[in-house]
């Protein structure tokens, strides 16, 4: 069968094994049929050697960790031959950690957790897959066409979860939320909280392509520019840029008791000029809270999988500017401007 494979701290060994073995029973129960891949800015990472771990006894790692797949068999009965399914990213480190040990392997302490298709478990970029029962989230069929973006709606229906737990720390009626960067990270949380009925903003840099308009269809307000140009202080901010410079004004404009959730990874190395003391003045004075937000546990994805029920399916699909069949993959990690989710089709 066909698996997009990198060998992790390699560049440029991206390809396409047209003969790769078929998955062991040993990677869990349930046989899943391929059908879609989605592609973010970890499996980026991965390609060009950054980041990225194979599994134990390889020196390859099978690519892809945002699935959508077809149920081929389940032997426990969990689930029917034909269902639509996803598989959970994160599996709990061994030991387990206090958190692991209770389901929150998306909190892991010790980070021995794995992640399929980026850290020490094959990936979902193959023809067939397999996974335990307890991995697999079962989709409604009406999600045959978007649901391979379950897993960025998991990591953006726990970032606001955690917003949500932490607006309880005092009274809060949150009005206003700021989201930097409409990405699809920055698009579901934008989706997520027009579903709050809250007052959404998204800040991006682009002014064409089909950005502005999903942002006007949720009812929110679309501003291309800087945070700093803005002339109201949210209530939320959620980040989806890791920009650095974005970062540190989105942590600034929050409006007193804020929450500023940062969403997106930075690749580090390069510094700016910043007042630390000033910043620090103003959170405390202001009783704001700055809180990182990764992975998702079975909660969320399940949050997920209703909050994707619920949103308008054709919105959703404007989401993937891009199907490329499988076996043209070098076309689909090819960098292009103004996309928002790329995604590989494995069936037809
Ligand atoms: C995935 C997360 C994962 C993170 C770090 C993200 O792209 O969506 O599930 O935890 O990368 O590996």
């Amino acid at each position: 069968m066909r698996a997009i494979t990198i060998v992790p701290g390699t560049a440029g060994s991206l390809r396409l094994d047209a003969d790769f073995p078929e998955p062991p029973h040993r990677e869990g129960a349930v046989l899943v049929e391929a059908l879609a891949l989605g592609i973010c800015g970890t499996d980026h990472e991965i390609i060009e050697g950054r980041y990225g771990e194979a599994q134990p006894g390889s020196d390859v790692l099978v690519l892809g960790h945002e699935s959508l797949g077809r149920v081929l068999e389940d032997p426990t009965g969990t689930l029917r031959p034909g269902d639509l399914v996803a598989g959970i990213v994160r599996h709990a480190d061994p030991l387990p950690c206090p958190n692991c040990a209770v389901g929150e392997w998306d909190m892991c302490r010790n980070d021995r957790y794995t992640e399929h298709g980026i850290k020490g478990l094959p990936g979902f970029g193959r023809d067939r897959w397999r996974i335990e029962p307890s991995c697999a989230v079962r989709l409604d069929p009406s999600l045959a066409r978007i649901g391979v973006l379950l897993e960025p709606a998991s990591v953006v229906a726990k970032a606001w979860e955690h917003i949500e737990r932490i607006g309880r720390r005092a009274a809060w009626d949150p009005r206003t939320v700021l989201v930097t960067g409409a990405g699809p990270i920055g698009l579901l949380a934008a989706l997520l909280a027009a579903q709050r009925s809250l007052d959404v903003h998204v800040l991006d840099l682009v002014t064409e392509g089909p950005k502005p308009a999903l942002v006007q269809a949720l009812g929110g307000s679309y501003h291309a520019g800087t945070v700093a140009d803005l002339d109201f202080e949210p209530d939320i901010v959620i980040e989806c840029t890791g920009a650095p410079s974005v970062v540190l004004d989105a942590m600034c404009r929050a409006g007193n008791n804020g929450i500023v959730c940062l969403t997106g990874v930075s690749s580090g190395g390069r510094s700016i000029d910043f007042d630390a003391g000033a910043l620090n003045r103003a959170l405390v004075l202001e009783n704001n809270v700055v809180f990182g937000s990764v992975n998702a546990n079975r909660r969320h994805w399940q949050l997920a999988a209703e909050a994707l029920a619920r949103a308008d399916p054709e919105w959703l699909s404007s989401l993937i500017t891009r199907r490329v069949p499988v076996d043209r993959y070098e076309e689909a990690f090819a960098a292009s401007g103004g996309e928002i989710k790329v995604v590989l089709e494995f069936a037809s």
